[in-house]
Protein backbone atom coordinates (compact mmCIF):
# COMPACT_ATOMS: atom_id res chain seq x y z
CA UNK A 1 0.00 0.00 0.00
CA UNK A 2 1.07 3.42 -1.18
CA UNK A 3 2.59 5.19 2.54
CA UNK A 4 1.15 8.67 0.95
CA UNK A 5 -1.95 6.68 0.61
CA UNK A 6 -4.83 9.19 0.09
CA UNK A 7 -7.76 7.39 1.74
CA UNK A 8 -5.55 6.07 4.88
CA UNK A 9 -8.18 5.55 7.59
CA UNK A 10 -11.33 5.76 5.82
CA UNK A 11 -13.88 3.27 4.98
CA UNK A 12 -15.58 2.51 2.07
CA UNK A 13 -18.47 0.19 0.27
CA UNK A 14 -18.62 -0.86 -2.81
CA UNK A 15 -21.72 -2.71 -4.25
CA UNK A 16 -21.68 -4.77 -7.01
CA UNK A 17 -17.89 -5.25 -6.50
CA UNK A 18 -17.32 -9.15 -7.38
CA UNK A 19 -16.55 -8.38 -10.39
CA UNK A 20 -16.02 -5.78 -13.68
CA UNK A 21 -15.95 -2.39 -12.93
CA UNK A 22 -17.30 -2.63 -9.16
CA UNK A 23 -13.88 -5.09 -8.21
CA UNK A 24 -11.53 -2.59 -9.85
CA UNK A 25 -13.14 0.11 -7.63
CA UNK A 26 -12.64 -2.32 -4.81
CA UNK A 27 -8.92 -2.67 -5.45
CA UNK A 28 -8.61 0.99 -6.01
CA UNK A 29 -9.49 2.63 -3.36
CA UNK A 30 -7.71 -0.23 -1.02
CA UNK A 31 -4.41 0.61 -2.53
CA UNK A 32 -5.07 4.00 -1.80
CA UNK A 33 -5.22 2.99 1.79
CA UNK A 34 -9.23 2.64 2.60
CA UNK A 35 -10.67 -0.25 4.20
CA UNK A 36 -13.41 -1.84 1.85
CA UNK A 37 -16.60 -3.85 2.07
CA UNK A 38 -17.00 -5.99 -1.14
CA UNK A 39 -20.67 -5.97 -1.66
CA UNK A 40 -21.72 -8.94 -3.74
CA UNK A 41 -25.34 -10.24 -4.39
CA UNK A 42 -24.16 -13.75 -6.30
CA UNK A 43 -20.93 -15.40 -6.67
CA UNK A 44 -19.55 -15.41 -3.65
CA UNK A 45 -16.43 -17.20 -4.44
CA UNK A 46 -15.73 -13.95 -6.63
CA UNK A 47 -16.08 -11.87 -3.99
CA UNK A 48 -13.54 -14.02 -1.77
CA UNK A 49 -11.04 -13.62 -4.11
CA UNK A 50 -11.50 -9.80 -4.14
CA UNK A 51 -11.20 -9.78 -0.40
CA UNK A 52 -7.89 -12.11 -0.74
CA UNK A 53 -6.33 -9.75 -3.58
CA UNK A 54 -6.55 -7.01 -1.33
CA UNK A 55 -5.30 -8.98 1.71
CA UNK A 56 -2.44 -9.86 -0.07
CA UNK A 57 -2.09 -6.15 -0.72
CA UNK A 58 -1.59 -5.34 2.85
CA UNK A 59 -4.96 -3.82 2.93
CA UNK A 60 -8.10 -4.70 4.98
CA UNK A 61 -11.38 -5.98 3.20
CA UNK A 62 -14.64 -8.24 4.01
CA UNK A 63 -17.12 -9.18 1.61
CA UNK A 64 -21.10 -9.24 2.45
CA UNK A 65 -24.00 -10.53 0.13
CA UNK A 66 -27.07 -8.21 0.08
CA UNK A 67 -29.87 -7.56 -3.36
CA UNK A 68 -29.36 -3.79 -3.40
CA UNK A 69 -32.86 -4.19 -4.04
CA UNK A 70 -33.80 -4.94 -0.69
CA UNK A 71 -34.00 -2.84 2.02
CA UNK A 72 -33.69 -4.97 4.58
CA UNK A 73 -30.84 -6.71 2.88
CA UNK A 74 -29.60 -3.23 2.39
CA UNK A 75 -30.10 -2.35 6.31
CA UNK A 76 -28.65 -5.17 7.34
CA UNK A 77 -25.56 -4.74 5.44
CA UNK A 78 -24.55 -1.60 6.74
CA UNK A 79 -25.38 -2.41 10.25
CA UNK A 80 -22.58 -5.43 9.70
CA UNK A 81 -20.42 -3.09 8.36
CA UNK A 82 -20.65 0.27 10.77
CA UNK A 83 -20.19 -3.22 13.77
CA UNK A 84 -17.11 -4.35 11.99
CA UNK A 85 -15.40 -0.68 11.35
CA UNK A 86 -17.05 1.77 13.48
CA UNK A 87 -18.70 3.94 10.28
CA UNK A 88 -18.58 4.42 6.59
CA UNK A 89 -17.30 7.36 5.08
CA UNK A 90 -17.03 6.51 1.66
CA UNK A 91 -20.22 4.71 -0.27
CA UNK A 92 -19.65 3.61 -4.26
CA UNK A 93 -23.01 2.67 -5.63
CA UNK A 94 -21.52 0.26 -8.40
CA UNK A 95 -24.39 -2.54 -8.81
CA UNK A 96 -26.29 -2.31 -12.21
CA UNK A 97 -27.83 -4.81 -14.26
CA UNK A 98 -29.12 -4.20 -17.85
CA UNK A 99 -32.81 -6.19 -18.66
CA UNK A 100 -32.57 -5.75 -22.33
CA UNK A 101 -35.59 -6.06 -25.00
CA UNK A 102 -37.35 -4.33 -27.53
CA UNK A 103 -39.74 -2.03 -26.40
CA UNK A 104 -43.05 -3.53 -27.09
CA UNK A 105 -41.56 -6.99 -26.10
CA UNK A 106 -40.74 -5.34 -22.55
CA UNK A 107 -41.87 -7.32 -19.93
CA UNK A 108 -42.80 -5.59 -16.81
CA UNK A 109 -40.61 -7.72 -14.37
CA UNK A 110 -37.57 -7.08 -17.20
CA UNK A 111 -38.58 -3.04 -16.40
CA UNK A 112 -39.21 -3.84 -12.92
CA UNK A 113 -35.79 -5.87 -12.33
CA UNK A 114 -33.74 -3.12 -13.81
CA UNK A 115 -35.43 0.10 -12.01
CA UNK A 116 -35.29 -2.02 -8.85
CA UNK A 117 -31.28 -1.89 -9.01
CA UNK A 118 -29.57 0.48 -11.82
CA UNK A 119 -32.03 3.03 -9.39
CA UNK A 120 -33.87 1.70 -6.29
CA UNK A 121 -30.85 0.57 -5.35
CA UNK A 122 -28.62 3.44 -5.42
CA UNK A 123 -31.53 5.31 -3.46
CA UNK A 124 -31.38 2.48 -0.50
CA UNK A 125 -28.16 2.48 -0.05
CA UNK A 126 -27.85 6.34 -0.59
CA UNK A 127 -30.24 6.91 2.33
CA UNK A 128 -28.16 4.37 4.78
CA UNK A 129 -24.79 6.13 4.09
CA UNK A 130 -26.70 9.19 4.98
CA UNK A 131 -28.03 8.20 7.79
CA UNK A 132 -24.83 6.76 9.37
CA UNK A 133 -22.73 10.27 8.23
CA UNK A 134 -24.95 11.75 10.43
CA UNK A 135 -24.66 9.68 13.22
CA UNK A 136 -20.99 9.54 13.10
CA UNK A 137 -20.58 13.18 12.85
CA UNK A 138 -17.60 15.02 11.46
CA UNK A 139 -13.74 13.63 11.60
CA UNK A 140 -11.86 16.22 10.07
CA UNK A 141 -8.72 14.21 10.65
CA UNK A 142 -10.24 11.44 8.42
CA UNK A 143 -11.69 13.88 5.73
CA UNK A 144 -13.00 17.49 5.23
CA UNK A 145 -16.25 16.00 4.23
CA UNK A 146 -18.89 14.16 6.85
CA UNK A 147 -19.15 11.18 3.63
CA UNK A 148 -19.18 10.95 0.09
CA UNK A 149 -20.95 9.07 -1.78
CA UNK A 150 -20.33 8.34 -5.74
CA UNK A 151 -22.96 6.92 -7.88
CA UNK A 152 -21.69 4.77 -11.05
CA UNK A 153 -24.08 5.87 -13.93
CA UNK A 154 -23.55 5.65 -17.42
CA UNK A 155 -23.01 7.55 -20.34
CA UNK A 156 -26.81 6.42 -21.09
CA UNK A 157 -27.92 8.74 -18.62
CA UNK A 158 -27.63 11.20 -21.30
CA UNK A 159 -27.54 8.77 -24.75
CA UNK A 160 -31.00 7.43 -25.56
CA UNK A 161 -30.69 4.05 -26.33
CA UNK A 162 -33.15 1.53 -28.56
CA UNK A 163 -33.52 -1.29 -27.19
CA UNK A 164 -32.99 -0.60 -23.21
CA UNK A 165 -35.55 1.59 -22.10
CA UNK A 166 -35.62 0.59 -18.97
CA UNK A 167 -31.63 0.93 -18.04
CA UNK A 168 -31.82 4.37 -19.58
CA UNK A 169 -34.84 5.20 -17.46
CA UNK A 170 -33.19 3.92 -14.61
CA UNK A 171 -29.68 5.88 -15.13
CA UNK A 172 -31.50 9.24 -16.55
CA UNK A 173 -32.70 8.54 -12.53
CA UNK A 174 -29.44 8.19 -11.05
CA UNK A 175 -28.66 11.50 -12.36
CA UNK A 176 -31.60 13.80 -11.08
CA UNK A 177 -31.35 11.73 -7.63
CA UNK A 178 -27.15 12.00 -7.31
CA UNK A 179 -28.07 16.37 -8.31
CA UNK A 180 -30.93 16.44 -5.82
CA UNK A 181 -29.37 14.86 -3.03
CA UNK A 182 -25.74 17.07 -3.91
CA UNK A 183 -27.85 20.18 -3.30
CA UNK A 184 -29.88 18.91 -0.65
CA UNK A 185 -26.93 17.45 1.82
CA UNK A 186 -23.87 20.33 0.58
CA UNK A 187 -24.82 22.54 3.72
CA UNK A 188 -23.51 19.49 5.89
CA UNK A 189 -20.48 18.54 3.67
CA UNK A 190 -21.58 15.50 2.45
CA UNK A 191 -20.41 15.29 -1.43
CA UNK A 192 -22.07 13.22 -4.07
CA UNK A 193 -20.94 12.73 -7.48
CA UNK A 194 -21.25 10.51 -10.53
CA UNK A 195 -19.67 8.76 -12.63
CA UNK A 196 -20.71 7.99 -16.15
CA UNK A 197 -18.73 5.52 -18.16
CA UNK A 198 -19.13 4.80 -21.64
CA UNK A 199 -18.04 1.47 -23.60
CA UNK A 200 -15.56 -0.51 -20.41
CA UNK A 201 -14.51 -4.09 -21.30
CA UNK A 202 -16.50 -6.33 -18.38
CA UNK A 203 -18.96 -8.85 -18.94
CA UNK A 204 -22.06 -6.78 -18.98
CA UNK A 205 -21.07 -5.98 -22.77
CA UNK A 206 -19.30 -9.22 -23.42
CA UNK A 207 -21.91 -9.86 -26.70
CA UNK A 208 -20.38 -6.34 -28.19
CA UNK A 209 -16.42 -6.56 -27.74
CA UNK A 210 -16.09 -10.35 -27.52
CA UNK A 211 -16.45 -10.11 -31.64
CA UNK A 212 -14.55 -8.54 -34.35
CA UNK A 213 -17.69 -7.29 -35.90
CA UNK A 214 -18.87 -6.11 -32.18
CA UNK A 215 -15.91 -4.47 -31.66
CA UNK A 216 -15.63 -2.85 -34.89
CA UNK A 217 -19.31 -1.40 -34.62
CA UNK A 218 -18.40 0.11 -31.14
CA UNK A 219 -15.31 1.47 -31.61
CA UNK A 220 -17.07 3.84 -34.28
CA UNK A 221 -18.67 5.34 -31.47
CA UNK A 222 -15.48 5.86 -29.60
CA UNK A 223 -13.48 8.94 -30.81
CA UNK A 224 -10.50 7.97 -28.53
CA UNK A 225 -10.03 4.39 -30.79
CA UNK A 226 -10.57 2.04 -27.56
CA UNK A 227 -12.49 0.06 -25.70
CA UNK A 228 -12.28 1.24 -21.93
CA UNK A 229 -10.60 -0.38 -19.26
CA UNK A 230 -11.98 -0.93 -15.52
CA UNK A 231 -8.96 1.05 -14.18
CA UNK A 232 -9.92 3.62 -16.16
CA UNK A 233 -12.77 3.90 -14.17
CA UNK A 234 -11.41 3.26 -10.58
CA UNK A 235 -8.63 6.27 -10.76
CA UNK A 236 -11.41 8.78 -10.73
CA UNK A 237 -13.34 6.85 -8.13
CA UNK A 238 -10.04 7.48 -5.81
CA UNK A 239 -10.29 11.04 -6.45
CA UNK A 240 -13.97 11.21 -6.40
CA UNK A 241 -13.77 9.99 -2.61
CA UNK A 242 -10.58 11.92 -1.65
CA UNK A 243 -10.47 15.15 -0.40
CA UNK A 244 -8.39 15.94 -3.61
CA UNK A 245 -12.13 16.92 -5.04
CA UNK A 246 -13.64 18.54 -1.77
CA UNK A 247 -15.23 21.42 -3.55
CA UNK A 248 -16.86 19.29 -6.23
CA UNK A 249 -20.29 18.02 -5.39
CA UNK A 250 -23.20 17.30 -7.96
CA UNK A 251 -21.41 16.71 -10.67
CA UNK A 252 -20.77 13.68 -13.23
CA UNK A 253 -17.58 12.91 -14.83
CA UNK A 254 -18.16 11.40 -18.42
CA UNK A 255 -15.04 9.02 -18.63
CA UNK A 256 -16.01 7.64 -22.30
CA UNK A 257 -13.23 7.60 -24.49
CA UNK A 258 -15.17 10.46 -26.34
CA UNK A 259 -18.54 8.79 -26.78
CA UNK A 260 -20.50 11.90 -25.47
CA UNK A 261 -18.90 14.16 -28.24
CA UNK A 262 -21.47 12.94 -31.06
CA UNK A 263 -18.63 11.20 -32.74
CA UNK A 264 -21.02 10.55 -36.09
CA UNK A 265 -20.12 14.63 -36.70
CA UNK A 266 -16.27 13.87 -37.43
CA UNK A 267 -17.31 12.97 -40.70
CA UNK A 268 -20.78 13.97 -41.27
CA UNK A 269 -22.71 17.12 -40.66
C1 LIG B 1 -23.58 -0.30 -20.73
C2 LIG B 1 -22.67 -1.04 -21.70
C3 LIG B 1 -22.38 -0.18 -22.91
C4 LIG B 1 -21.93 1.21 -22.54
C5 LIG B 1 -21.78 2.14 -23.73
C6 LIG B 1 -22.95 1.03 -20.43
O1 LIG B 1 -23.72 1.73 -19.50
O2 LIG B 1 -23.76 -1.06 -19.55
O3 LIG B 1 -23.31 -2.25 -22.08
O4 LIG B 1 -21.36 -0.79 -23.68
O5 LIG B 1 -22.85 1.78 -21.63
O6 LIG B 1 -22.87 2.09 -24.61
Amino acid sequence: MDNNAVLEGQRALVTGASSGIGKSIALGLAGAGAKVVVNYRAGGDKAAQVVEEIKDSGGEAFAIQADVSSESEVQEMFRQAVQAWGSIDILVNNAGVQKDAPFHEMTLEQWNAALAVDLTGQFLCSREAVREFKRRGMVPQISRALGKIIAISSVHDTIPWAGHANYTAAKGGVKMLMKSIAQELAPEHIRVNAISPGAIKTDINKSVWGTPEGMEGLLKLVPAGRIGEVEDIAKAVVWLASDESDYMTGETLYIDGGMMLYPSFRTGG
